[in-house]
This record gives structure tokens, sequence and C-alpha cells, in this order.
């Protein structure tokens, strides 16, 4: 089984990214598994505007096959990203706005009227670093990335295995905290090989409407 650990914070070597090769190291621990780690940063990727709406443009070949990937290959998702403005980078948002062609299918409706989530068979997972400590993330929850990124994973229908925050700004030598993402890591492959369903707070908070 393939997972995709995709780093999307600009700054390599930092927190996110040292959390997700721990989090990588952890995976590796299961057999069966094979991860690929990509840096989002490497993959040009236009603004969503509607002229590109059905798909990558003819010069985005990188962004062509980053989407093949993740709809022909995959089972699991890792992105790992730091707290930018209460949301993501830039670059990832705009990644999240642009794969709607392939992670909604517009001509189906749910009973809300909202198109239906096409990434059925996909399991993921978030690692986010920020600069506030993980106290205030744990009341303010709803205000940071890990809580937009699973509402819109759920929204696409892939299954949400979690999500880990670390408000510690030297994460990326913090060795419990780094430990901590090995294990969630090997915890979250040996789901993925299981093909286990998600945690209770997915399926009762998130749960998007159902298709009529
Ligand atoms: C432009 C910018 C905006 C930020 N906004 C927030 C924020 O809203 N909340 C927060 O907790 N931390 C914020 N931070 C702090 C980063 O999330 C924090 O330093 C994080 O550990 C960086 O992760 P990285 O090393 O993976 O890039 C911001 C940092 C930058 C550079």
């Amino acid at each position: 089984m393939k997972i995709l650990a995709l780093s999307c914070s600009p700054s390599r070597g930092r927190n996110s990214d040292t959390m997700l090769d721990y989090f990588i190291l952890g995976m590796k621990e299961v057999s069966d598994i094979e991860v690929e780690k990509i840096y989002l940063e490497d993959v040009p990727i236009d603004t969503y505007r509607y002229e590109n709406r059905l798909g990558p443009s003819p010069h985005e070949n990188e962004f062509a096959q980053l989407s093949e990937k993740i709809t022909e290959e995959i089972s699991g998702l890792v992105i790992a990203t730091p707290t930018y403005n209460f949301s993501v980078p830039a670059h990832l948002k705009n990644f999240i706005d642009r794969i709607r062609f392939f992670a909604l299918d517009l001509d189906k409706r749910n009973r809300f009227g909202q198109p239906v989530g096409m990434l059925g068979g996909l399991k993921t997972y978030f690692l986010v670093s920020g600069g506030t400590p993980n106290w205030a993330e744990h009341i303010l929850f709803f205000t940071f990335p890990a809580f937009w990124l699973r509402g819109v994973f759920l929204y696409f229908n892939a299954k949400v295995y979690g999500a880990f925050y670390s408000g510690n700004i030297a994460t990326f030598k913090n060795a419990k905290i780094l430990e901590k993402c090995r294990k969630l890591g090997k915890r979250y492959a040996h789901k993925v090989v299981l093909q286990k369903g998600q945690g209770i707070l997915e399926n009762i908070f998130w749960r998007p409407p159902q298709v009529k």
C-alpha cells in the first residue's frame, strides 16, 4: 500500500517537515507500506480560476502527475503543514482549491444541494505546527488548520484517521514530540493496512451530509 507524505511548509527541515520525517519513520516500520515524500513547493500550481476548474493546464505537468498519483496510486495521504494566520500556507490552500476537479463530483448533489465527495478510498492524517501553545490550540481548535483540514477532507468523502498539533516552536529538535510523531505514524500505517474506520469525532461532528 502506498502512502503519500506531503510536506507543505516552505521551511524545509523545520517543524512540520521534521514531524513528517518522524511520522514516515513510524509508517515504514509497518510491512506492506511504501511511502513517498513530496514537497508541495516543488509542484507549481496556478491559482484556481474558472478556466482551470476541470484539471491541470497543459503546462502543469507536475500537478497532473501529483493528481494522478492521488487518484490512481495511493491509499493514504499525510499532510504536514504550519499554521499561517489561523490557516495554512497559500500554496497548500491553493492545492486544495485546485483538486476539486477530482475530489468532488459536481454533477451529483447531496440533500443539502452540495457536490458529493469522490475521495472515498483515501485515508488521511494531518500534522500541524504552530506558534500557539498546545493548551490554547485545544480550546480554540476550530480556528486551527487541523480542524479545517479534517472538515475539507471529510467533505471530499475521504477517511480522516486523525490530526496532531505541536505548538512548540522548536519541535524540530524536540526528541519527545518527534518520538510521538514516529509512534503516531506507525499507528496510522497499521490502520491503513487494516482499512479501519475513522474516529468517533469524525463520525459524529464532521460527518458530511448523506447523498440523496
Ligand atoms: C506568516 C506566518 C503566520 C503565522 N501565523 C500563525 C498563526 O496564526 N497561529 C500560530 O499558532 N502560529 C502562527 N505562525 C507560527 C508558525 O505556525 C510556527 O512558527 C510553526 O512552527 C512554523 O512551522 P514550520 O517550521 O513547519 O514552517 C505563523 C508563522 C508565520 C511565518
